[in-house]
């Protein structure tokens, strides 16, 4: 099976995607797999690569020996799907906008390459927090109250204050990994994290403090169609005051994650279900990580949705390779069901 993927990326997420994908190429089978690297860099010029074997995937992703033509986007484009038309799949290893919210499965649609993970509509509405939220609560499940500021617009009323209580969360609609996320204690520090957040995204998301758990649950997609969800991951951080931002999603020891999470079994089917209901929710395909504060709601614990990541981190030690290990799965194997299920 010749397998291209495709990495790095215009987001503010560029980083972390070659994370990822550092250990997509550590851990792809080779004999089951001629892997084909293609890089996008950060002003969007896409590079062909070529795979030199699991032990030098760091020097894969770093682009080592790529040749740098000095192209346009467009014009690096057309090159590189010339190389996509020999591959019998890819897999979007990219994070964030141009890269999760629908764009390159658009293009990988029209020009006929089968691709892991979501299509162009579950993508898109899965990238971007106010419609993912719109779309969830409309079938009944909880997500957190908040405001969205749209172009222009950085005030939000005294009634909107009100209702949403302190501290509040200012996040960029569409982005990840926290880029750009601000947690407001004070309403005079909005104008700051708001300001903050549109440096990355036109539209913001004031958005209020869901007190809880954090728990996170990941959907595969199996080749027949069916859908597994794996066991539940806690997050707990190192210290109570912050929350789960970029340093402590990507400094070792800041985060600890416990799987499975030790509660309730009445409470984890609960968190099963809802992932599951998300994943058909938003027409998603392949794979989905489910991020859920699981917070007390009249004495009841509910499930409140988060986010969700149709391109979840994808690192040896990320959250979704992690849940997977311990229902049984290898990081190889993960991207066996991957390939496998985005053949079918
Ligand atoms: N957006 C990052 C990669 C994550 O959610 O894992
Ligand atoms: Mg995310």
């Amino acid at each position: 099976v010749r397998a291209a993927v495709i990495f790095g990326g215009r987001s503010s997420e560029h980083e972390v995607s070659c994370r990822s994908a550092a250990s997509v190429f550590r851990f792809l089978d080779r004999s089951r797999y001629e892997v084909v690297p293609i890089r996008i860099a950060r002003d969007g010029r896409w590079q062909v690569g070529s795979d030199t074997g699991p032990e030098t995937a760091d020097a894969i992703v770093s682009g080592a020996g790529l040749v740098d033509e000095d192209v346009s986007p467009l014009v690096s484009i057309s090159a590189a799907l010339d190389v996509l038309k020999s591959v019998d799949v890819t897999f979007p290893c990219l994070h964030g906008p141009y890269g999760e919210d629908g764009t390159i499965q658009a293009l990988l649609d029209l020009a006929g390459v089968p691709y892991v993970g979501s299509g162009v509509l579950a993508s898109a509405a899965s990238m971007d927090k106010e419609f993912t939220k719109k779309l969830v609560a409309a079938e009944g499940i909880a997500v957190a109250d908040g405001v969205v500021l749209r172009d222009g617009e950085s005030e939000v009323s005294p009634a909107d204050r009100d209702r949403l209580g302190l501290p509040v969360f200012v996040k960029p609609v569409r982005s990840g990994s926290s880029v750009g996320v601000s947690r407001v204690d004070d309403w005079d520090d909005l104008p700051r994290a708001v300001a903050h957040a549109k440096e990355h995204d036109s539209k913001v998301l004031v958005e209020a403090a869901i007190v809880g758990r954090e728990i996170d649950l990941a959907v595969l997609q199996r080749p027949d169609g069916e859908v597994e969800v794996g066991p539940a991951l806690e997050i707990n951080l190192k210290g109570s005051e912050g929350f789960f931002d970029f340093d402590a999603k990507y400094t070792s020891g800041l985060a600890q994650f416990t799987i499975p999470a030790e509660i309730a079994d009445e409470h984890r089917d609960q968190l099963a279900d809802a992932a599951r209901r998300i994943f058909g929710i938003l027409g998603c395909a392949g794979l989905l990580r489910v991020d859920f504060f699981l917070a007390e709601v009249d004495g009841t614990a509910v499930p409140v949705l988060n986010e969700v990541n149709t391109m979840p981190g994808f690192t040896e030690l990320s959250q979704f390779p992690q849940m997977w290990r311990v229902a049984g799965l290898s990081y190889s194997q993960l991207l066996d069901r991957l390939l496998e299920t985005a053949l079918t």
